[in-house]
């Protein structure tokens, strides 16, 4: 894998002093570490912060003060989803932390995620509307198809976020899939673009046929595919194609079995924080084995959007520019793959949802 283009995004702390430096008059050392965002370029957009903080899991009653903790330690970019129910308190964080100059708006990299519920064309603009108006804000930067599954339609009066259920009252609650064609949704996101609601469109949870497919029927190509991603997980395939067909990526849990662990999806031993070789690289560069973890996922050109609710933890995650990984090292992390995925449909859907829907085989 190539190593990333990097570019620095010189960090302010208010909204005047923000410059835009490309790697050549920009001296990493110049800066405190954690005033750098690296950034990866985006085909016809500004260039994605390469760390942007996630929000699945992050609890409502959190998110507007962990937003502004945020945006205070130098995230500009948030990784929403209306299925993440906290998009109100992202959006009253995002306008308290603009009220008091923290960041310039027009710095920020906001994404949110179309929730399954939605796919029929005539209901992503109002799914769009909702999430932009919880968020506070005019546009998107990215919106994302959230999975290549379409499910019956839940009206937002009736329940939002709408998870997914169809009637979580039912005697015997399950999903419950609406055959929509991908195209059909995403001629709808098209639009969304040209109506100025969303600068950059992009799937999640896509494999190389369903983006190949797309890419024969779109107008707008999509500009990001987010994935999970992590030293278990690696991906080469689907980054390198990616990469050919100038298609960012952004790697969701990054950080591998963390995310899975409280909800008993994964258990500590599947965790490659403590893999021998992350320890001893963390030991070696004085950096926590997120760090490495983290750092790696960079330097090999995704953008990462590790969560944390610990407020501690957001300076952490955010300061991977004051160290480089050798590309031996890179390779010895990639060799740890083991192609295992904690978030797959295929799985979870029919044993939380009653419904066997695998999508990724
Ligand atoms: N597109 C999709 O379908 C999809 C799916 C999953 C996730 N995502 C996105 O990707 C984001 C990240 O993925 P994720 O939340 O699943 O997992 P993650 O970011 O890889 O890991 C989060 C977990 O790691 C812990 N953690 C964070 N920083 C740490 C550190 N420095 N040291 C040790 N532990 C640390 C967090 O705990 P604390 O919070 O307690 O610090 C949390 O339990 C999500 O929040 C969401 O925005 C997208």
């Amino acid at each position: 894998m190539t190593t990333l283009e990097v570019t620095f995004l010189v960090v302010s702390n208010g909204p005047k002093n923000n410059k835009r430096k490309t790697r050549s008059q920009a001296n990493p050392l110049d800066y405190p570490s954690m005033n750098h965002q690296l950034s990866i370029p985006v085909s016809n957009s500004k260039p994605m912060p390469a760390i942007g903080l996630g929000y699945w899991k992050v609890d409502p009653a959190e998110a507007a003060k962990l937003t502004v903790e945020a945006l205070k330690t130098g995230y500009r970019h948030l990784d929403c989803a209306s299925d993440y129910g906290n998009e109100s308190s992202v959006g009253y964080g995002i306008a308290e932390s603009l009220a008091q100059g923290v960041c310039n708006p027009e710095d920020l990299w906001d994404t949110s995620k179309l929730w399954n519920t939605f796919h029929r064309p005539e209901h992503v603009k109002s799914a769009l509307l909702r999430s932009l108006s919880d968020l506070r804000v005019d546009y998107l930067d990215l919106y994302l198809i959230h999975f290549p599954i379409s499910l019956k339609h839940v009206p937002i009066e009736t329940r939002y976020p709408a998870g997914w259920f169809f009637d979580p009252s039912a005697l015997s609650p399950r999903m419950v899939p609406d055959a929509v064609p991908i195209r059909e949704t995403w001629q709808a996101m098209e639009e969304l673009v040209d109506a100025g609601l969303v600068r950059s469109i992009g799937v999640s949870n896509f494999g190389t046929s369903l983006i190949r497919d797309l890419l024969t029927q779109c107008r707008i190509r999509p500009s990001v595919l987010q994935v999970e991603s992590h030293p278990y997980l690696v991906q080469p395939k689907l980054l390198r194609y990616c990469r050919e067909e100038s298609i960012a990526t952004t790697a969701f849990s990054p950080l591998g079995a963390p995310s899975y662990i409280p909800i008993g999806m994964a258990t500590e031993s599947d965790s490659v924080l403590n893999h021998s070789l992350i320890l001893s690289l963390a030991t070696k560069y004085n950096k926590t084995q997120a760090q490495i973890v983290l750092r790696w996922g960079v330097q090999r050109g995704t953008a990462i959007v590790p969560k944390t609710s610990t407020l501690n933890r957001l300076g952490e995650n955010l300061d991977l520019a004051s160290f480089e990984l050798t590309s031996q090292e890179m390779e010895s992390i990639n060799s740890l793959d083991k192609n295992q995925r904690f978030n797959d449909p295929g799985a979870f859907c029919e044993k939380a949802f009653g419904c066997f829907f695998p999508i990724y085989e």
